[in-house]
């Protein structure tokens, strides 16, 4: 936990506030509009960064027992993730070294084995092949070597991390470049998910771009929560990951001298990304709460889809409560839907029309700078040269 890194952002959001300003990057960036549609460039970042970058798949909160599983797909991999009878999360490709069906349908449960539904061969939570059918007339081989094919998986501050490609060589401490001790700070490994639902959207870089946006908070969302909402951002980074949040005028006085009480959840306020696919946003619906978005490139370069899941602190524990959660829940998915992914979905016709050549942030919109020059650097990197990126931030 890094509780001190907390307070050292606070300190500065506060002085900023207090001095009514911004740190502001250099220049303003431009980014070529056919990165948001070309269809080569699409096709590379799908490869160089959605098949080979962990992804953060799933919450420890969703599979807290052994034997609880999730079955998914991730950058067109189907993906198995479980907690094994030892408790520690594996996660495979969902497929059978029989001749290779899917072994479990999307969705979750609990099991102590995979069976596959074509010929009945099963699998532990470990991976281990143990049990074909009919063995003696199908043959000796070497159970051994058909496991499942297991995948990079790492489960860190409540939150689980899986690279879709099982060659991938990054190590997922690295990638994470030590963000996961801040996030560590929301204690999500005894939170509670209430519900998760799927919202439609344009290019998945045009729906991340909006996450680390508060430029636009009190004007896209002036009809529903933006009208007080400040615009300025002050952006910090780990590697690629960025939490954005906002100055804090006055702050100090208000949160008292002793900066060992104040509040863990004011400290945490603003949106945090993991990159490349992720955006996870504080509440109050129903009890303590945050929206965790996670966002996935669809079948097209202008398509995306984001499983968006409210995880609570508690489970609510009335049926106020409950409805508090659900209201909270669904109106969020509103502003989503409504709000930003239907300007998204617009944004992301004008920019295909080819109309312009390139796209703006500005000096205060150093997020935008940082994820742009991050998806670059990926996509421009070998797989052997993948590692230095994050050593070297
Ligand atoms: S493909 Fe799975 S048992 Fe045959
Ligand atoms: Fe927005």
């Amino acid at each position: 936990m890094s509780r001190e890194q907390l307070l050292q952002m606070a300190r500065n959001n506060i002085a900023h506030g207090d001095a009514g300003t911004i740190p502001q990057a250099k220049e303003i960036l431009k980014v070529p509009a056919c990165n948001y549609y070309d269809e080569d460039r699409w096709k590379l970042e799908m490869k160089n960064i959605f098949n080979r970058m962990p992804l953060m798949l799933a919450m420890s909160a969703e599979i807290r027992k052994p034997g609880d599983y999730k079955a998914m797909e991730a950058s067109g991999i189907p993906i198995i993730i479980v907690r094994d009878k030892n408790g520690q999360v594996r996660a495979f490709v969902n497929m059978c070294s029989h001749r290779g069906a899917q072994l479990m349908e999307e969705g979750s449960g609990n099991t102590h084995r995979f069976t596959c539904p074509y010929h009945a061969w099963s699998y532990n939570t470990e991976g281990d092949l143990i049990g074909v059918l009919a063995p003696k007339d199908f043959g000796e081989f070497d159970k051994t070597e058909n496991g499942l094919e297991e995948l990079p998986c790492l489960e860190k501050a409540g939150l689980v991390w899986v690279t879709p490609n099982p060659h991938s060589t990054l190590d997922i401490n690295l990638f994470l470049s030590g963000y996961d001790q801040l996030l560590e700070n929301f204690g999500f490994e005894d939170w509670y998910l209430f519900g998760t639902q799927r919202v439609d959207g344009p290019n998945w870089k045009i729906a991340y771009d909006g996450y680390m946006d508060l430029y636009h908070l009190p004007i896209l969302h002036k009809n529903t929560f933006g009208p007080d909402f400040p615009n300025q951002a002050i952006y910090y980074s780990w590697g690629p990951h960025q939490r954005v949040s906002g100055p804090m005028k006055g702050m100090a006085k208000m949160l008292g001298p002793d900066e060992s009480q104040w509040p863990t959840e004011l400290l945490v306020a603003g949106v945090w990304t993991i990159f490349p696919h992720v955006s996870i946003a504080g509440f109050d619906g129903g009890g303590r709460a945050v929206m965790i978005s996670q966002l996935f490139p669809g079948e097209t370069p202008g398509t995306s889809y984001t499983v968006q899941n409210y995880l609570m602190e508690k489970e609510p524990s009335s049926e106020k409560l409950i409805r508090d959660a659900q209201n909270q829940f669904e109106f969020l998915r509103y502003v989503v839907q409504e709000e930003d992914y239907a300007t998204g979905l617009k944004q992301q016709k004008a920019l295909e029309s080819g109309a312009k050549e390139y796209v703006m942030f500005g000096k205060n919109e150093e997020g935008g700078h940082n994820f742009h020059r991050w998806v670059d650097h990926i996509i421009d990197t070998k797989d052997e040269d993948l590692s230095k990126l994050f050593m070297t931030g």
